[in-house]
């Protein structure tokens, strides 16, 4: 594609229908927008722009077309697969100001949002009307909706809940051309056609961008009880994963946690606990709508438990336990990045071969020598799998640990998986897309990618090359 770059002529453009305030061009502020929170990925953009009306954004998109200048949609710049990065320069369209909860409706159990709402204070709002919006990635308290449905962000509760994915029902969307839509209807059954509601859910801003959103709702699960189960060997807590479902409790989290993850967290906030309680640890909630149906639940999940030979067994008793045994949790990810420059694989495989993934995690590792650290949703089959750079050479990491990468995610195919759960393909994934799609799934994508973006303005090459 022949991109353009940005010229004073489009800054007055720009300047006929944005206040001052809604265009950025500072370099210091340009420079904020070039990240996010993917390794240590920079793209500096050439202008940043906040409109506030999706009206403004379809003149932006037309006027963008028609010079065939680049636009990367941004929520709040959380992903993990460099997906808000502009690397064709261009624009970056935040949706920062579009974030008023329009309407939330106990009658349908639907809510009505703009893109810019924040995961967390939209769960809280609903759940002050007795209502639960579950997807919950571990960065809640600062991701956006919109970045949500970009990339079918999970989180733990995915394990009963589902992802974002299953919460969507409509979307307004304004098309890379400027034409604005409504993908769907505000309807929980829906046969009519193609389903664009669900191509747009996970196309990481490559069709479109998405302003309105219509969110379907369930009632809130008000009891909950949590245990941190620890074990000596990794494989035993991987084992007894399918062994909980198949017991007949569907966990509200079933997460998995290594030791060294436990304890990098634990040092950089500073909990106390005593880390040398097992190598690896599942973290499992169980929630229901009266507290009588959580203790039957719990002692099923205590004789799995045992059978799997469970070193010691956390039951957390009040909620400063449970936040505590959360904060764990939540925090690996981001203690990770402080630690070395790391690569973050968002491996899935089919849950009952999670033990056989974790093998040949540990095989790879030795193998070509990286040092890593595993945590995720072990309930979904999901593993994070960070990447540590530490003492490893340039050479090492740069050609012979793509080498592994991909091996790795030949696993995950052979294991029944795929190589992202929820982090997204982005940037950083697409090297390795060939490795589960065959040249058919290119070209389909491809032409669906033309269809919706003729002059390929919108997140260039994110995904795959168009
Ligand atoms: C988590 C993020 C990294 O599960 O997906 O913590
Ligand atoms: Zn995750």
């Amino acid at each position: 594609m022949d991109y353009k770059t940005t010229k004073d002529s489009d800054l007055a453009y720009f300047k006929s229908f944005l206040t001052e305030s809604n265009i950025l061009t500072d370099k210091t502020t340009l420079e904020g927008y070039g990240k996010d929170h993917t390794e240590d990925l920079f793209f500096e953009p050439s202008l940043v722009l906040i409109p506030q009306l999706t009206q403004d954004v379809s003149k932006i998109m037309a006027y963008c077309h028609l010079h065939c200048i680049p636009v990367t949609p941004r929520g709040a710049g959380t992903g993990l697969s460099g997906g808000c990065l502009p690397v064709k320069k261009g624009i970056v369209l935040s949706l920062e100001k579009f974030n008023k909860i329009l309407k939330i409706d106990p009658s349908n159990y639907q809510a009505i949002v703009e893109p810019g709402v924040i995961n967390e204070h939209f769960q809280n709002e609903v759940q002050l009307q007795n209502m639960f919006y579950p997807p919950d990635p571990a960065s809640k308290g600062s991701c956006t909706l919109g970045g949500n449905v970009a990339h079918s962000s999970g989180g733990p509760r995915c394990v009963k809940y589902g992802t974002t994915r299953d919460y969507i029902l409509n979307l307004e969307v304004v098309l890379p051309t400027g034409e604005i839509i409504q993908t769907g209807a505000n309807v929980l059954k829906n046969s009519t056609g193609y389903n664009l509601t669900q191509l747009m859910v996970g196309s990481e801003g490559t069709l479109g961008i998405i302003t309105k959103i219509t969110i379907k709702l369930l009632p809130f699960p008000a009891y909950n009880t949590l245990l941190l189960a620890a074990f000596d060997s990794a494989l035993d807590a991987c084992k007894c994963v399918p062994a909980i479902l198949n017991a007949g409790i569907i966990p509200s989290a079933l997460e998995f946690m290594d030791k060294r993850g436990v304890e990098l967290s634990t040092k950089a906030h500073q909990i106390t606990f005593d880390t040398e309680q097992g190598n690896a640890y599942l973290l499992i909630e169980v929630d229901a709508f009266t507290n009588e149906n959580l203790m039957p639940q719990c002692e099923k999940i205590y004789e799995v438990l045992e059978k799997h030979n469970v070193k010691n067994i956390l039951l957390a008793e009040d909620t400063a336990t449970k936040e505590k045994f959360w904060k764990i949790r939540r925090s690996i990810g981001e203690v990770v990045k402080k630690l070395s420059i790391y690569k973050e694989e968002d491996t899935v495989v089919t849950r009952a071969n999670l033990p056989e993934l974790y093998d040949y995690i540990s095989y790879l590792s030795n193998t070509y020598g990286f040092d890593c650290i595993c945590y995720g949703h072990a309930g979904d089959g999901n593993l994070h799998v960070n990447i540590l750079k530490l003492k490893m050479s340039d050479d090492q990491w740069n050609i012979e640990l793509p080498k592994a990468i991909r091996l790795l995610f030949e696993k995950c195919k052979e294991l029944g998986g795929t190589i992202s759960g929820e982090h997204g393909i982005g940037l950083v994934q697409k090297p390795y897309l060939d490795v589960v799609f065959q040249p058919i799934h290119f070209q389909l994508m491809q032409g669906i990618k033309r269809t919706f973006d003729p002059h390929g303005i919108l997140n260039p090459d994110k995904i795959f090359n168009m």
